[in-house]
């Protein structure tokens, strides 16, 4: 799906908003809080970003771009390229990070990491549920939507670094009462931070994170060989040591979606019809991994001889 940029602003140092809408003015597909798009910035080069707006607003997708010097290059091509009138391939939305119904919940963000909790925000709020907003990030001019979410109240605080120093995740993480569900989005050393925190209070069930870049050092056992079975024809394919299930697949000609290949997006999760998936991405809970009913093919491996995958051959997924 094309959409063109209908407005950009500046949000935050180095951080700029983008609306886009489609050029026939249908609705956009219907989204939830947690949801993020494909941003297709060029050939081979796609981003994910959160939707940031209301999923009231089918006209507009809002979305917050960091520029990252340090990056490999699409958040620079975006800002150099992303103005009123440009138009850019999108995929999605997809969420794997779908806010949950709770009476009470805590939400701690990083930096960028802000986007998809505001529609969070404006949903518990919404339901009049009992929450809190954790929001930290280098200096007050690098926060993105800071102002504007610090006219919700008290429940909110931000918390600049060269200010505040590091977020006080134990006073925060000590006051939630049973039930709360945590949200947290933002850099891996937050996430690993606060992941640790839960582990220690006990607290990993009501934890739902949202990774963008790949969890390290990607958990995994020694890369082997082992085959892939399509449910559908019993075909059986042998998938070297030093390629991936995706690769493997493809070159069968079964047209597997993808976008991070680094097991943080989702696009490539398959239904596995048997066999023990080696699950190596970022997204799926502990609970869904012990299921093993489905798996990230661009980056996951089996513990078995043999995986049985819910594909077809020359059907795109
Ligand atoms: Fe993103 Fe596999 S392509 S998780």
């Amino acid at each position: 799906m094309n959409l063109t940029v209908s407005g950009r602003r500046d949000v935050a140092t180095g951080v700029i908003e983008l609306v886009l809408r489609r050029d026939d003015g249908q609705a956009l597909a219907v989204w939830a809080p947690g949801a993020h798009i494909d941003f297709i910035v060029g050939p081979g080069v796609v981003r994910q970003y959160s939707l940031c707006g209301s999923p009231a607003d089918r006209a507009h997708y809002r979305i917050a771009v960091l520029r990252e010097e340090a990056g490999r290059g699409g958040s620079v091509a975006i800002h150099a390229d992303a103005h009123i009138g440009s138009s850019f391939e999108v995929a999605g939305p997809r969420n794997n990070f779908a806010l949950e119904p709770a009476d009470s919940y805590l939400f701690i963000a990083g930096g960028i990491g802000i986007t998809p909790i505001i529609p969070m925000v404006s949903a518990a709020v919404a339901s009049d549920a009992d929450w809190r907003l954790l929001y930290g990030g280098r200096q007050r001019t690098s926060m993105a939507y800071a102002e504007e979410l610090e006219q919700l109240g008290p429940r909110v605080s931000i918390r600049p670094q060269d200010v505040d120093g590091l977020l006080d995740l134990d006073a925060v993480l000590s006051r939630c009462v049973a039930g709360t569900l945590i949200y947290c989005c933002g850099p891996e050393p937050l996430l690993a931070a606060v992941e640790d925190r839960c582990e220690r209070r006990q607290l990993m069930s009501s934890l739902r994170l949202e990774r963008f870049q790949a969890r390290q050092p990607v958990v995994g056992g020694v890369d082997t060989d082992f085959e892939v079975e399509l449910g559908s024809t019993g075909q059986v394919l042998s998938v070297p040591a030093d390629r991936s299930i995706l690769d493997v697949l493809r070159d069968y000609g079964i047209d597997v979606m993808s976008s991070c290949e680094e097991g943080v997006c989702g696009s490539c999760e398959i239904p596995v019809c048997s066999g023990i998936p080696d699950h190596r991405d970022s997204i799926l809970t502990d609970e869904e991994r012990e299921a093993g009913d489905r798996m990230m093919v661009c980056v996951s491996r089996s513990r078995s001889a043999r995986l049985c995958l819910d594909v077809k051959p020359g059907e795109p997924r």
